[in-house]
């Protein structure tokens, strides 16, 4: 039987106001929150969620997607798909929801020390990477090139538009965008993210690599990226599937013999290159 983690920290959700909130695009918000009791602020690692609680509605699982050394502000992006997220969309400053984590194992940021990067984000999968990209700027010098590979479809529904042309202006930041259906005024990439693929700049067998996105969507990249010669044991996938209890008791988030809320949602792929080939597992 697997053990229930003990103390409020892990189940009880604890008081966070919103003090900001800023539309990202038509159903995608970010929220900064602070916390109303005397816990201090959330510290995490680049990667890993928190448990949202709007009251009255229910939880969902939130990646973090601030930078980890201003931990003192609380950041999340969220997509209105469901009731939780629609309640969270719609929150305002000054609304109180309800959070409990950190939880899971984040971005593995130390095996990249050294070594070329690649991060590759689809849509959403922007949101988890951006406290890692965050991560490896604040230390550039540790590491070698650094690739930011980002896809959506369309221009208008490229997340962190700003902030990706702002990392773009940087020399030591190779920020590559792709979209599937383009405008006039696109001068980026159109078609797969594993176009960006070709382009980007790295020695396969010296590099980490970092993906978030569709679960298709990262099923292809990895084979990509493993074609290239990356090996299976560098490349990262965060998973996502349906959470509980986010802490490894109710079985809900089960990806194979693992438990995304516990042991991943960050896992090499060598562990889990099996179980991505199901469908719908
Ligand atoms: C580790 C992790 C990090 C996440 N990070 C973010 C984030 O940063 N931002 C964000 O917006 N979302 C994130 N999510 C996704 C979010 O937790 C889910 O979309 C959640 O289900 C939303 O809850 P809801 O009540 O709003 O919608 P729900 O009622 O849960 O439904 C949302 C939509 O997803 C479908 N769905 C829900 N659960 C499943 C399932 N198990 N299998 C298939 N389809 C399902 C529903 O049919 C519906 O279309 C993350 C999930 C995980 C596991
Ligand atoms: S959400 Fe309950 S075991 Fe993962």
């Amino acid at each position: 039987m697997v053990p229930v983690p003990r103390g409020s920290a892990a189940l009880l959700p604890r008081p966070f106001r919103v003090v900001r909130t800023r539309r990202e695009l038509p159903d995608v918000r970010t929220l900064e929150l602070e916390p109303l009791d005397d816990a201090g602020p959330i510290r995490f690692q680049p990667g890993q969620f928190t448990m949202i609680y709007a009251f009255g509605i229910g939880e969902a699982a939130i990646s973090i997607s601030g930078d980890s050394v201003k931990p003192d502000v609380l950041v999340h992006t969220v997509r209105a798909v469901g009731p939780v997220t629609r309640a969270v969309f719609r929150a305002k400053r000054g609304d109180v929801l309800g959070i409990r984590g950190p939880y899971g194992e984040g971005w593995p940021i130390e095996v990249a020390a050294g070594r070329d990067i690649v991060v590759i984000a689809g849509g959403l999968g922007v949101a988890p990477l951006r406290p890692l990209v965050q991560a490896i700027l604040t230390e550039r010098a540790r590491f070698r090139r650094v690739a930011v590979l980002v896809g959506a479809r369309t221009p208008a529904t490229l997340l962190y538009a700003r902030e990706l042309a702002r990392w773009r202006g940087r020399f030591d930041l190779e920020v590559r965008a792709t979209v599937d259906a383009a405008d006039p005024a696109w001068n980026g990439e159109v078609g797969p993210i594993t176009t960006l693929l070709a382009r980007a700049t790295f020695e396969p067998d010296q590099t980490a690599a970092f993906v978030c996105g569709p679960e298709v969507m990262m099923r292809f990249v990895a084979a990509d990226l493993v074609h290239r010669g990356v090996p299976p044991s560098s490349i990262f996938l965060s998973m996502e599937r349906n959470m509980k209890c986010a802490v490894g008791v109710c079985g809900h988030c089960q990806f194979g013999p693992a438990f995304v809320c516990k042991d991943g949602p960050v896992f090499p792929y060598s562990r889990i290159e099996g179980a991505l080939r199901v469908r719908e597992l």
